[in-house]
Order: structure tokens, then C-alpha cells, then sequence
């Protein structure tokens, strides 16, 4: 790969949108207020904005392998915290995707080193849900099935979290989790019952 293609991309790019919009870096260079945090897998077919149809300014990003919110991560946890009590995000979107190589990887036995203690947490997933998972047949459809679930747990950690505690109660946020089929283009959104959810664990999790 030549990465001056890459320098030749972006004046392009730079052109396109000078043509769209005289002053579209002035107004880029003034800062950022995107309403939406978004967490996804750092999987190369999941490209968080161009699948979205967003641009730059619009979107908080983080990504990571599997997309896991995870309490101890200093960094995932410093893009919550910054993208709600700072930049005041009202939504946070967990994005997982069919085919996830992270996920996929949890579901066999296998040392992959330094990616065991990350890829725990997805295995943690798995038994909080075994009973569920164990009753599908069919492998595909069970790693599949565990995707969703590791959304809507990692959606459950984010809940967990104090800064977004406060803003559900004080704004109202929104936490969402959804799916992106690689094989099809589609984002899906899970509709996970956070109401349900939430009666159930915030007896446990309450800090604010
Ligand atoms: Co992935």
C-alpha cells in the first residue's frame, strides 16, 4: 500500500469540501458540540461516521476491539465522562457488528496472550446469558446472538457509570444499543428494554 495515496486523498477531500462550503474549515476550526457518543469495534468495515452519514463535528468516537465499556479502561472511561459532562452528549450508542473477529474469539479456546484479560469480559458476557446462548443450535446464529447480548451488556456498563446516572436523571439521555451487519450494510437497532433492565439492577448499581 502507498501511503502517499493517502496525502492525495485528502486534498481531495480538503477540495470537495471547499466546493460544498467556502468557509467549511473557519467554521470546523471554531470546536466541536456533536449530540452523539458513539462506541463501536475497531473493525475496519465499521467506519463509525460514513456509516452513519455523519461528518466531521457530528460524532463523539470511540472504538476498541468488541466494543466494551469496561470500568477499569481509563480511556473508554475518559471519552464517557468528557463526551457527557463536558461536551454534553445526549445520546450514547454502543455499536457491535455481526462477524466480530473479538467476539468470535471469546467463543473458542484459545491464549491469545496480552487479548485474554480483554476478551474475558466478553466470556463474562457468555455466562451471564449461557443458559440462553447454550439453547441455540445453530453456531452462527449463536455468535450472532452473542453480539447483541455483548451490546446490551456493555449498554448495562455504561449505566452503571456515575456521569451517566446523572445525566439520564438531569437530561434525560439516552443510551441506545445497535447492531451493523457487515453482509448487508444495515444498522440495526436492538430496542433493548432499558426500563426492564434498569428495575432490576439499580438497586445494585445506584451511585447517584
Ligand atoms: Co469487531
Amino acid at each position: 500500500m502507498n501511503l502517499n495515496k493517502v496525502f492525495e486523498n485528502n486534498k481531495k477531500w480538503i477540495s470537495g469540501k471547499l466546493s460544498e462550503k467556502e468557509d467549511y474549515f473557519e467554521e470546523l476550526g471554531k470546536g466541536q458540540s456533536p449530540e452523539l457518543l458513539y462506541i463501536g469495534c475497531s473493525d475496519s468495515r465499521v467506519t463509525a461516521e460514513d456509516l452513519m452519514g455523519m461528518g466531521p463535528g457530528e460524532v463523539f468516537v470511540h472504538r476498541n476491539i468488541a466494543n466494551m465499556v469496561i470500568s477499569i479502561d481509563l480511556n473508554a472511561m475518559s471519552v464517557v465522562n468528557y463526551a457527557v459532562e463536558h461536551l454534553k452528549v445526549n445520546h450514547v450508542v454502543v455499536c457491535g457488528h455481526y462477524a466480530c473477529g473479538g467476539v468470535k474469539a471469546a467463543m473458542q479456546s484459545a491464549d491469545l496472550g496480552i487479548l485474554n484479560p480483554w476478551l474475558r469480559n466478553i466470556r463474562d458476557v457468555y455466562r451471564l446469558h449461557k443458559n440462553e446462548l447454550n439453547a441455540i443450535e445453530n453456531e452462527d446464529k449463536k455468535y450472532d446472538r452473542l453480539v447483541e447480548l455483548n451490546v446490551q451488556e456493555q449498554c448495562v456498563n455504561l449505566i452503571k457509570t456515575a456521569a451517566i446516572q446523572k445525566a439520564y436523571r438531569d437530561r434525560n439521555l439516552k443510551v441506545h444499543g445497535w447492531v451493523f451487519d457487515v453482509h448487508t450494510g444495515k444498522l440495526i437497532d436492538l430496542e433493548i428494554d432499558f426500563e426492564g433492565i434498569l428495575k432490576n439492577i439499580m438497586e445494585i448499581y445506584h451511585l447517584d
